[in-house]
């Protein structure tokens, strides 16, 4: 790609950024959508000068990633109102004024949707039964989605405390570690960090269970193929891999940021590629 005068820019805010597998997806996205854009990774600890330097510099979009999600909230113009009630901004687009011409910088959240569409390639969501094992960030937009979706939602997690804030939010069932057996669901979710690099042998559910879940997905995408996965394949499951949020809800925001349909199997390529470096 050329980059020249009319190159719009767009980017990843997050501390740290180093590791993160989006520029590689989204670069490979622009390209291929014959956008003359270049995405970037920044790693930003002061908010308030970050975003008056990316409203200066013209930016067009950008990702916000771990830890800003909650804290750039205080710094943008609208938010919108999905946003807003899970309390997390994952994208931001800086839109021009049609009157004033003023910069408009606009915050949404597509994690949810990320989940909901990964989910959805393997099964149907409205009136089925889900399990979601943890009650982290990354919960919250999963749960969030499943329950927007019309899906029951169950929520299960290590601190008590935690899973039934989650379930009380929104307004689903907390289940306590050893009562999962007695929960019958179409899928689990995992959203705990158990089977990530370097603990790679970690699972957080009992094996044993597997088989009564027609699908499991996990978000931890380091591995690809976590313990979890494997272990859920085996047992005749439909199995939703860790990067297939990350893919969805980038999707969602190019779509925000362009208007245009992004090419899902070229950025998927690219993430695969930019995991085994
Ligand atoms: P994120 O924003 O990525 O979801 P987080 O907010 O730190 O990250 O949440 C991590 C989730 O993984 C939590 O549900 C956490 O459980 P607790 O609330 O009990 O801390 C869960 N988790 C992390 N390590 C775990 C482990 N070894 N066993 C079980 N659950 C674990």
């Amino acid at each position: 790609m050329q980059i020249n005068g009319a190159t719009r820019l767009f980017g990843i805010l997050g501390h740290p950024v180093t590791h993160s597998l989006s520029p590689a997806m989204h670069n490979a996205a622009l390209e291929n959508m014959g956008i003359n854009g270049v995405y970037v990774p920044m790693d930003v600890t002061d908010l308030e000068a970050g975003v008056a330097g990316l409203r200066a510099l013209g930016f067009v979009g950008l990702s916000v990633t771990i830890p800003h999600k909650e804290d750039i909230m205080r710094h943008l113009d609208e938010i919108d109102p999905v946003a807003r009630r899970i309390g997390a901004v994952n994208t931001l687009h800086f839109r021009q004024h049609p009157d004033s011409g003023e910069r408009i910088l606009r915050g949404f959240n597509t994690d949810w949707l990320g989940s909901n569409l990964a989910l959805a390639e393997a099964m149907s969501l409205p009136d089925s039964r889900v399990l979601v094992l943890g009650a982290g960030g990354a919960a919250k937009g999963v749960c969030f989605g499943l329950v927007e979706a019309g899906a029951r939602v169950f929520v299960s997690n290590r601190s008590h405390e935690r899973g039934q804030a989650l379930a009380d939010w929104l307004g689903c069932e907390f289940v306590p570690s050893d009562a999962i057996s007695e929960i019958k669901a179409h899928a689990l979710v995992n959203t705990t960090s158990v089977g990530m690099e370097p603990d790679v042998n970690g699972i957080p559910v009992d094996p044993a269970l597997l088989p009564r879940f027609s699908v499991v997905m996990d978000i931890v995408y380091a591995p690809l193929e976590t313990r979890l996965l494997r272990e859920a394949r085996a047992a005749g499951c439909v199995v939703v891999d860790g990067l297939a949020m990350l893919l969805n809800q980038a999707a969602v925001q190019l779509k925000i940021w362009t208007g245009a349909k992004p090419p899902l199997l070229v950025m998927r390529q690219a993430l695969v590629s930019a995991l085994r470096g």
